[in-house]
């Protein structure tokens, strides 16, 4: 959108309004601050890059926002000031689509694709036909109009004829230019349809921060979208980093009111480039020009294989006749354009049937439904059984026994039920009636109010201590290698362990391990070996393998950071927990709840009886430098120094920290051998550094 020299000046335009550049008109002063912002809003929204630091961007901004509220008068509707409205949006609006946004057709294989290809040869004969072929994202469609370069209106698809009113949530997006020149090529008035998605890495941290506020994750990003276009408040909106891909132009006039589309907007390709110069995101490298219905299917396969590395959700292919006037020749059945077609992926979603319920016992005592599904194939992988989390989630989506349900998968999470097919809820399905007993102990169940788990609060229940103990000694927690879950369940049949403190006299029981099947000499060695490293282990690793709620790994690496030995927690009242930096209520209410629990004292005395450190020492201490702090890391391709635990290790104890995807806030990329699509991303961001693994090690000599 912004040629080379245009950047260039816009740079220095920048130093100098942050330099204190003197204006006559104040007038002036707000058109370049506008004018500057612009630019870095494309710049970092667009080309992920940044040529200022977010401390700058909000310099320029706030010297915008003083202007403006000393001069209400000059007050630009499409000022980067106004993307947040003043009112919240009342009942929302119902639009009417000028012209429907009708869905597309579905093809599923080749084969599909070729019959869609014959049908057009016979309506467009001794006709060449040139494909574009682009992803199809999975979110949330919307609509926007533009007026004499404004951005008036923007709504959802809703029926396809009549959709909702979200003008105020679109104006937050910063991928969604409020003006644009389209006066430039001539058009007045401009609908343009696209999808709001939300990136998997920022999904991902989306949810990560959720749960850390304990606020309920979000299932996937298409609903996530979709809810927070709706929502009333648009702050609400502006802080799920939705981001519009735009891939289609329903129709363009000029100021005569003729239409442009087919006179000069030509072809599909060049139309959604005009878009990306006009300052839009659009699908730039991900779209290709097919020759033949032979490239169209090389290009949907290739798509289908890398689909799961790309950073957003995409359930497809569209296949578009490029030439606007082949497809005015062709045009549309009463439900779908015949000049395009979906090329759908592989399911993520399936219907299968309830067999039955499992109960598990989690370390807390809280009871976890799980479904036993009749096995069903799920984009690559067999599904036969999904948590249902707690009793409230089993009667909202009204699952019963031998009903049919949907389950979901997208991006890496989880396998989810979505829906149950309410036609299946038949007189052969039966109601599901949640336990009022422990499934291990036999103990009577507790729910407190606000709680959604019922739990088993039987302080010898043997489940409970065989999830507290995989806990402790798994990879998050104390990472003890050789002793992982069927281990301990075996250990604990047995008797040789009840407790988690017992791990650490399994050196003694050499003889009873040895008579049991499968061990040996050797396999006793490692677990030996593993649990004696594991008694000087960083002291955030105890406290995540303690099981205080509210503390993983994140947090147990904060307050690591700020005690000298974990009895440090146990002398802190509230009060003094809740100064420690990003403590907050419920966190500083646990760790006061568990150590004031005798029992746990107990527990950490014979931990310490055992030889494990509670304090830090030389031995425990994980960060050994600081020469990478503040710099931020991400591994691509093959790597052949070190495994990726061992680099986020040693970026970790260095003071750095390990993003997971490539933007402008990345540093470094350490790149393998046979690096794909994250260094090729990294190329276009100048301000990435790419490395190599001895690089990489040489900065941490
Ligand atoms: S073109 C008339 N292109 O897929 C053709 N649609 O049923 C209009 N979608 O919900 C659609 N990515 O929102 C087109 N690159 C893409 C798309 C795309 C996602 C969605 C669209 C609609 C559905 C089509």
């Amino acid at each position: 959108m912004y040629t080379k020299s245009e950047s260039q000046k816009l740079d220095q335009l920048t130093t100098e309004l942050l330099s204190g550049k003197i204006y006559f008109e104040v007038k002036d002063k707000m058109n370049d601050l506008i004018r500057v912002i612009r630019y870095h809003d494309w710049k970092y929204y667009l080309q992920s890059e940044a040529s200022i630091n977010d401390q700058q961007y909000d310099t320029l901004f706030a010297l915008l926002k003083k202007i403006e509220t000393e001069n209400p008068s000059f007050v630009l509707s499409d000022s980067p000031t106004q993307r947040i409205g003043l009112a919240l949006s009342e009942e929302a609006k119902t639009v009417t689509h000028s012209v429907p946004m009708i869905s597309l057709d579905n093809s599923y294989d080749a084969d599909d694709l070729k019959s869609f290809d014959e049908r057009l040869q016979k309506l467009l004969p001794n006709t060449s036909i040139e494909y574009c072929v682009e992803p199809k994202f999975d979110g949330s469609s919307i609509a926007l109009l533009y007026e004499n370069d404004k951005l008036v209106r923007a709504a959802t698809r809703g029926n396809g004829v009549e959709g909702e009113d979200i003008t105020h949530n679109a104006r937050v997006l910063k991928s969604i230019p409020l003006q644009a020149n389209f006066a430039e090529k001539g058009i007045s008035k401009i609908e343009l349809r696209g999808e709001v998605v939300i990136a998997n890495d920022v999904f991902k941290k989306l949810n990560e921060d959720r749960a850390k506020e304990n606020l309920k994750t979000f299932q996937n990003s298409r609903n996530t979208a979709s809810g927070s276009l709706r929502m009333k408040d648009p702050t609400e909106a502006a802080n799920r980093g939705l981001e519009a891909f735009m891939y289609q132009i329903g129709y363009a006039v000029d100021h005569n009111n003729d239409s442009v589309l087919g006179e000069s907007l030509i072809n599909h390709f060049d139309n959604i480039n005009m878009l990306y110069s006009l300052g839009f995101k659009t699908p730039q490298s991900e779209k290709k020009i097919c020759k033949n219905i032979e490239e169209v299917i090389a290009f949907c396969n290739e798509w289908e294989a890398k689909r799961e590395t790309y950073n957003y959700e995409i359930d497809g292919m569209v296949v578009k006749v490029n030439n606007l006037e082949q497809q005015n020749r062709v045009g549309a059945t009463g439900h779908h354009p015949r000049w395009a077609i979906a090329y759908k992926f592989k399911a993520k979603k399936a219907r299968t049937k309830l067999l039955d319920i499992e109960y598990q016992v989690g370390r807390t005592g809280a009871i976890t439904p799980v479904a036993k599904l009749e096995p069903v194939p799920l984009a690559g992988v067999t599904i036969s059984s999904v948590s249902l989390h707690n009793e409230d989630f089993i009667k909202e989506k009204k699952l019963r026994l031998n009903a049919y349900v949907y389950v979901e998968r997208s991006g890496d999470v989880i396998p989810y039920i979505s829906a149950v097919d309410e036609s299946s809820l038949d007189d052969n399905t039966q109601e599901i009636i949640f336990p009022s007993n422990c499934p291990s102990c036999n103990s009577l169940l507790v729910r407190e109010a606000e709680e959604s788990a019922w739990r088993c609060i039987n302080l010898e229940c043997v489940a409970k201590s065989e999830e507290s103990i995989i806990h402790f000694a798994s990879k998050e927690a104390m990472d003890i290698d050789g002793l992982g879950r069927d281990i301990i369940i075996r250990f604990m049949k047995e008797g040789l362990i009840k407790q988690i403190p017992d791990i650490y006299l399994l050196a003694n029981k050499k003889n009873e391990i040895l008579a049991l099947d499968g061990w040996k000499e050797k396999s006793f060695k490692n677990l030996t070996e593993g649990i004696e490293a594991s008694k000087n282990k960083a002291l955030w690793r105890i406290l995540v393998g303690l099981g205080i709620r509210h503390v993983g790994v994140i947090m147990a690496k904060k307050l690591a950071k700020q005690i000298k030995g974990i009895y440090d927690l146990q002398q802190w009242t509230t009060e003094h927990l809740l100064e420690l930096e990003d403590i907050g209520p419920k966190v500083a209410e646990s760790i006061r709840q568990f150590f004031s629990n005798e029992s746990n004292i107990h527990l950490l005395k014979e931990l310490e009886n055992n030889g494990v450190s509670l304090v830090h020492n030389e031995m425990n201490s994980e960060q050994t430098g600081n020469v990478l702090a503040g710099k931020t890391f991400l591994f691509t391709g093959t790597l052949t120094k070190f495994t990726r635990d061992k680099a986020k290790e040693l970026v970790e104890k260095n003071g750095g920290t390990i993003l997971s995807g490539v933007s402008a806030k990345l540093n470094y990329l350490v790149a393998g051998a046979e690096a794909g699509s994250k260094l090729k991303k990294a190329q276009d961001i100048a301000s990435i550094q790419i490395i190599d693994e001895d690089a990489f090690l040489k900065l941490i000599e």
